[in-house]
Formats: C-alpha cells, sequence, structure tokens
C-alpha cells in the first residue's frame, strides 16, 4: 500500500531565517559579561543547525551582526568576529563534511582582510554542498543590501551589459545577496522582541513572523519545533481571500 503524503500544510518550511537576539540579557541575569553570552549564542548556534537538518529544514539564515551593531561598545564587536572567526575555523570541517553550504550575507565594507578570506574560505569549500544551506548575515543590513543592489544594477547600465529602461522587482531580487536562495516562509526572534532590525527586509514580504520568548543562549531544538507548530497553524493568504 502506498504511503499519503503529507498535507502542504505540514511540510516543513523551506527557507527559516532567526534573528539570534538576547545573548546580552541572557548573560546580565548571570551577572556574566554580554560576550559570555555571545559565547553560550555560539553553542545555541550549533544546536539550531542541527536541529534544521533534523527538521528537514533545507535553507537556515541566521543574523549574527547587523550593519547597525557597529555601535556597540569597541571590545564587544572585536568579542563578536573573534567568536566568527572561531566558529569558521573550529566547524568549517564538520559542516563540509554534513553536506552544508555555507553563504556569508552582507557587506564586505569595513571588513578586515583577514575575514574576508575566511568568507572566501568557508563559501568555496561548502560550494558543492546542497543538504542544507547555511547563511549567515554578518556586517548584514537590509536596506543596505538593497542599496548595494541598486548600485551593481547602476553599474551594468553603465558598462552596457544591462539594457532595461524599467527595473522589475526580479532585478533587483537577483541582484541582492540572497540571490538564487528562496524568501523566507518564516523569521523567528528570540527574545520576545518584536521587530525586524534591518533584517532580510526586501525578502520578509509574506514571510510568518514568530516571536519567541527564549533568550538565544538557551535555544534548542525544542524552541525550532514550537516555532514550527506557531507556523503550521498560520494560514499563508498572499492577498488571496481566506480559504
Ligand atoms: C544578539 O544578542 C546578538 C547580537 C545582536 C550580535 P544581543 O547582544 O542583542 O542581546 P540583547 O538584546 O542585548 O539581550
Ligand atoms: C538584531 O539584534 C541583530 C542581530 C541579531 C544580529 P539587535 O539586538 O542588534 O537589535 P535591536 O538593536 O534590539 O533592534
Ligand atoms: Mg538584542
Amino acid at each position: 500500500m502506498s504511503e499519503e503524503p503529507a498535507p502542504t500544510a505540514l511540510l516543513p518550511p523551506e527557507h527559516v531565517a532567526i534573528i539570534m537576539d538576547g545573548n546580552g540579557r541572557w548573560a546580565a541575569a548571570r551577572k556574566k559579561p554580554r560576550k559570555f553570552g555571545h559565547h553560550q549564542g555560539v553553542e545555541a548556534v550549533r544546536r539550531c543547525v542541527n536541529a534544521a537538518g533534523a527538521l528537514g529544514i533545507r535553507y537556515l539564515t541566521l543574523y549574527s551582526f547587523s550593519t547597525e551593531n557597529w555601535r556597540r561598545p569597541k571590545d564587544e564587536v572585536k568579542a563578536l568576529f573573534d567568536l566568527m572567526r572561531g566558529f569558521v575555523e573550529k566547524d568549517l570541517e564538520q559542516l563540509r563534511a554534513e553536506g552544508v553550504r555555507v553563504r556569508i550575507l552582507g557587506s564586505r565594507d569595513n571588513l578586515s582582510a583577514d575575514i574576508i578570506t575566511l568568507i572566501d574560505r568557508v563559501e568555496g569549500q561548502t560550494r558543492h554542498n546542497d543538504k542544507l544551506f547555511l547563511n549567515i548575515a554578518f556586517n548584514y543590513g537590509g536596506r543596505n543590501e538593497i542599496a548595494r543592489a541598486c548600485s551593481a544594477l547602476m553599474e551594468k547600465v553603465r558598462t552596457g551589459a544591462f539594457s532595461a529602461d524599467t527595473i522589475t522587482e526580479a532585478d533587483i531580487t537577483d541582484h541582492l545577496d540572497t540571490a538564487s536562495i528562496p524568501d523566507p516562509d518564516m523569521i523567528v526572534r528570540t527574545s520576545g522582541e518584536q521587530r525586524l532590525s534591518n533584517f532580510l527586509l526586501w525578502q520578509s514580504a509574506y514571510a510568518e513572523f514568530v516571536v519567541l520568548d527564549v533568550m538565544w543562549p538557551d535555544f534548542v531544538q525544542k524552541h525550532f519545533e514550537d516555532a514550527l507548530d506557531i507556523y503550521h497553524c498560520r494560514e499563508r493568504r498572499k492577498g488571496q481571500v481566506g480559504i
């Protein structure tokens, strides 16, 4: 007897994007420096990537450093950069072996040469993988990304490589850092805050927004499952009338 196909509504979302928030408050509640929260946050990243694989998610995008996070104290910014370096150095081999393709979204401006080399290395060494697409938004801002896409289009028009009189939505989509990545079906934010903070502004047009009441360092697979349960209860109308 053939198995009944799962109803579409219960298939996992193809793309989940997460605003990993609450590291500082988690640390403060333990009378520890904010850096300690970020450090523990990396463990939550590892749990989250494993959970995404186990739950059948194909694209996972994690917001790890925003263009606005440069406004934080210098030593905190340095700690966040060191953690990014450490994560890539420690986890690259395992990610590569497990079939994860890593892409770093965001501007390369203001990044030191060693970070750019690291980004090229992790993207290059995982580029043939296709089991899980892990995108890390680092030095990322949605407005900055749209402005860079417009500049790239203008440059193509100037050199004659692009001759359209009108710029279409698809043209902009194709020049974003997320070109070829489907829009997120769901954006999750931890720590209870209810805002996008400049994350995936263009791509989030029809994403379901789910806020979880957990600080990022405490995030485990159960929270991912809770978010999926909430997602499955939503009716995605996309401008049409309800069912
Ligand atoms: C998220 O935690 C990590 C980054 C934004 C880099 P926060 O550092 O924003 O933690 P809270 O929001 O201050 O608790
Ligand atoms: C958003 O969190 C950025 C990341 C999670 C990397 P923030 O903590 O920086 O956002 P705001 O400042 O509370 O809006
Ligand atoms: Mg925060």
